[in-house]
């Protein structure tokens, strides 16, 4: 009798995994018919999560729960819980990832077999405008799901957004992030993680229980921004930040991403910061983003960033040791094996409780559940009703393409050289190594696009006698094919040169040394724009910033486009700019600093400048030596004008708070703590900043708007100025808008001071948009 029963117990589970198997059915634990789900708390959708986490748990032996410590999870069948996978990638649409099919997440073999890919990050984040952000999100928190519920995928937590500070130009991820500036990536990556896990725009529709579309991951937590540079890697590069700079330029990407984006996710990255290694960080992990910004979602390691720890950094003697080091930093899931190999061993030696274990599933099958993976059948569930003709539908499609027209900035165009007029451009001769490649539009982590359209395709569409050449044999340009080019040039009514970067030159684990066109890219270029008949327009793709002082000034190249990385629409976008059906409103979200900036170690995380080393500070909030281009640059067919209509408040007393002194040229300047300051005082502090905008160019147009602040006189380490706004509006030829900004004296007019305390600083601080400023004061 006891022998029958267990017996049929232990074929239960067998019978529905062959079931699951056969009727490639998205694979879901608490299947309603299965029997012996009903008797199980944590199938029970009415029970709170936390008391359904709990009963999952319980029922583990500790080797099932050692097994579900790494990214690639085996199933428990004998609970019916299936394999998951926590490595997905969706940085600009759903991606390939891992690459290994036999423990893949997300394969395209299905009826799903492409996804919309949008432009790369920073191309997109060139917009300034958070809406298009956040309806990117969505719309591949909308296809993950699809996907899921089509039963080609077992994994919904994605590794994205990548939040880190583009703080060196080399940086061969510098693409994959939003920029420089804290305030602008904080904005993105709230916007994005909103998006994708099904929250609202504005926020708060999901609780810190509720149900996500897609899970988000805030990464790589913290100062990670080198991979390999100069023989020294990301797996052993010890960064050293101070306080100050972490705590206004670093942290508050992830703050935002954390606090107001509710992500799910974060990954710990490789590199250590002062000496400790992220993802062994307990101050980092637990006390600051479960603490502090009330994270609640699951910590990820980056790929082998455990094992890195011990074989790379011999930050630790032993792989136990590195292991328990993460788990009882507040680390709960590790992408690599070292978890699984080692946390028995790690309990056997008693350097790891196995409380710590239980706290990191709990943390894990959260996740899990309020992905609604263990609600039974998906159709049933609040996203159970997203099918496969939402993957690339039209919808998704034009938004690829509104990123790329409203990202691509155009930095010169002398003599108003573009638009060019569709009537009169009978010849037009298309030539360079980024042309006509498709793949480099879709810049990396990216996925099998719905379709592609290359520049030189997007120009055929508007003109038929487009003659093209590569130019170069490679985007490296080590040999190029001047005089086939000059003659095809030479016939043309008008030429467009498609040069820049792409994936051989700046890629993850692969930083740039020089900030110069690759090889014979700029003698091409030169020698091209001599001999065509007009001044000739340059194109430029690339994520990071190169320095085309030469083009800027040459007479012969009337026109700059940057198209960063510009997705599968990019080609279409750029052609709709050249020849005026779209007007460009894109700014750049990084600055472009001349070639000599090479000098600078790109180790040197001090954001600030050191006069007395001559090292030049970072970004435009402290880099004070000349740039090729600015921060926030980018001109349009319009021109727009400016001005302040009213700030509701221009004068803020901080007074009654206690105060210091900070001091530079023997200037003496006080100051309050934000901290200090009363929630009440804040609060009343809030004001309003009107602007008037006016388009008087001919062309309607998307423009963003872009709000600074300055301070007369700043204390030790301030900046030139600051963002702290922005927002795109939409003007018809000669429309005239106001636009409304909302901000906290506690926030917007606060910097960190050396001890990474934010502070207020008495004085002048000028509102800067355009070239309009508004002075308001702060009395201490
Ligand atoms: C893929 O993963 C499996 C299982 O982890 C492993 O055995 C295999 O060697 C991997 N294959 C490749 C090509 O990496
Ligand atoms: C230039 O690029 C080509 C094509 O990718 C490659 O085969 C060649 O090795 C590269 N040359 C150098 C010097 O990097
Ligand atoms: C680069 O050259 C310019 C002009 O000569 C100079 O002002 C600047 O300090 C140099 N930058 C670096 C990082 O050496
Ligand atoms: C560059 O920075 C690293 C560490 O940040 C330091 O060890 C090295 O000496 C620096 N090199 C120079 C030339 O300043
Ligand atoms: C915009 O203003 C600039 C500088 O004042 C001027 O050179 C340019 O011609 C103007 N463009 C348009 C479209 O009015």
């Amino acid at each position: 009798m006891k022998f029958q029963k267990l017996a049929i117990i232990s074929l239960i589970p067998i019978f529905w995994l062959l079931l699951l198997a056969y009727a490639a059915q998205p694979p879901f634990a608490c299947h309603p018919s299965d029997p012996l789900t009903k008797s199980y708390p944590f199938c029970k959708t009415t029970l709170p999560i936390n008391q359904r986490v709990q009963d999952i748990i319980s029922r583990l032996t500790l080797d099932e729960k050692i097994s579900q410590l790494v990214n690639t999870a085996p199933p428990i069948p004998r609970l019916g819980i299936p394999r998951y996978q926590w490595w997905s990638e969706a940085l600009h649409g759903i991606a390939y990832f891992p690459a290994n099919s036999s423990t893949y997440s997300i394969h395209f073999n299905g009826k799903i077999r492409a996804a919309t890919s949008f432009p790369q990050v920073i191309l997109t984040a060139a917009s300034f405008d958070a809406h298009l952000w956040y309806r990117i999100g969505k719309a591949i928190g909308i296809e993950a799901r699809a996907l899921y519920n089509a039963g080609q995928s077992i994994g919904m937590t994605f590794w994205a957004p990548n939040i880190n500070i583009y703080r060196d130009p080399r940086w061969g991820r510098g693409q994959e992030t939003p920029g420089e500036d804290p305030v602008l990536t904080g904005k993105y990556a709230m916007s994005y993680v909103r998006g994708i896990q099904g929250d609202s725009f504005q926020g708060g529709k999901i609780g810190a229980e509720g149900h996500l579309q897609a899970s988000a991951c805030c990464k790589h937590f913290t100062a990670y921004d080198l991979d390999n540079w100069n023989g020294i890697s990301r797996f052993v590069f010890n960064a050293q930040v101070s306080l100050q700079d972490l705590a206004d330029t670093y942290q508050p990407p992830f703050e935002k991403c954390i606090k107001e984006g509710k992500a799910s996710g974060i990954m710990c990255a490789y590199n250590r910061v002062n000496g400790v290694p992220n993802c062994a960080n307990y101050d980092l992990l637990s006390k600051t983003a479960r603490g502090q910004w009330d994270f609640n979602g699951y910590i990820v390691s980056d790929c082998d960033a455990v094992a890195v720890m011990y074989e790379d950094q011999g930050y630790v003697k032993s792989p136990e040791d590195a292991v328990a080091d993460a788990l009882k930093a507040g680390m709960d899931v590790n992408c690599g094996d070292y978890l699984k190999d080692y946390t028995g061993a790690a309990i056997k030696e008693k350097k790891l409780p196995v409380s710590e274990i239980d706290r990191a599933l709990h943390n894990l099958f959260s996740v899990r559940m309020r992905l609604g993976l263990f609600d039974g059948n998906p159709d049933k569930l609040p996203y159970g009703n997203i099918r496969p003709e939402q993957v690339c539908s039209k919808e998704h499609q034009n938004l690829a393409l509104d990123a790329a027209r409203d990202g691509i900035v155009l930095l010169k165009n002398t003599g108003k050289l573009l638009p060019f007029s569709k009537s009169r451009t009978k010849t037009l001769a298309v030539i360079g190594p980024n042309a006509n490649v498709a793949e480099t539009l879709l810049g990396n982590y990216n996925g099998p696009p719905c379709k592609t359209v290359t520049p030189l395709q997007g120009l055929q569409r508007y003109v038929k006698n487009t003659r093209y050449h590569q130019g170069c044999n490679a985007v490296n340009c080590t040999s190029a094919f001047i005089k086939e080019a000059v003659e095809i040039a030479k016939g043309a009514d008008h030429v467009v040169l498609v040069m820049g970067l792409d994936q051989t030159e700046e890629r993850e684990d692969f930083d740039r040394v020089n900030l110069v066109l690759p090889g014979q890219q700029q003698k091409l270029i030169t020698t091209i724009a001599r001999a065509a008949k007009k001044p000739v327009v340059l194109v430029l793709l690339c994520g990071g910033p190169v320095d085309i002082t030469f083009a800027k000034y040459d007479p012969h190249i009337g026109s700059i486009l940057w198209a960063g990385y510009p997705g599968e629409a990019g080609g279409l976008a750029l052609a709709e700019i050249i020849f005026g059906d779209h007007n460009p409103g894109g700014r750049l979200p990084v600055t472009w600093y001349p070639q000599n900036f090479t000098r600078v170690n790109m180790t040197d995380m001090r954001m600030r400048p050191d006069p007395s080393s001559g090292y030049p500070g970072r970004t435009y909030r402290f880099y004070r030596g000349p740039k090729v281009f600015e921060f926030g640059f980018g001109l349009s067919y319009s021109n727009y004008s400016y001005e302040f209509i009213s700030v509701s408040q221009n004068e803020f007393y901080f007074n009654q708070h206690s105060s210091g002194h900070t001091s530079r040229n023997s200037e003496t300047i006080r100051y309050t703590l934000v901290s200090e300051v009363s929630k009440e005082h804040c609060e009343k502090g809030k004001f309003k900043v009107k602007v008037g905008v006016k388009n008087y160019g001919e062309m309607a147009g998307k423009h963003p708007l872009q709000l600074f602040v300055r301070q007369a006189r700043a204390g030790n380490g301030g900046a030139i100025k600051t963002l702290v706004g922005f927002q795109s509006v939409n003007l018809n030829a000669g429309e005239r808008a106001q636009i409304e900004f909302k901000l906290s004296p506690c926030e917007q007019l606060a910097r960190a001071n050396k001890d990474g305390e934010m502070v207020i600083e008495e004085g002048s601080h000028f509102l800067i948009m355009g070239d309009q400023e508004y002075e308001i004061n702060v009395i201490i």
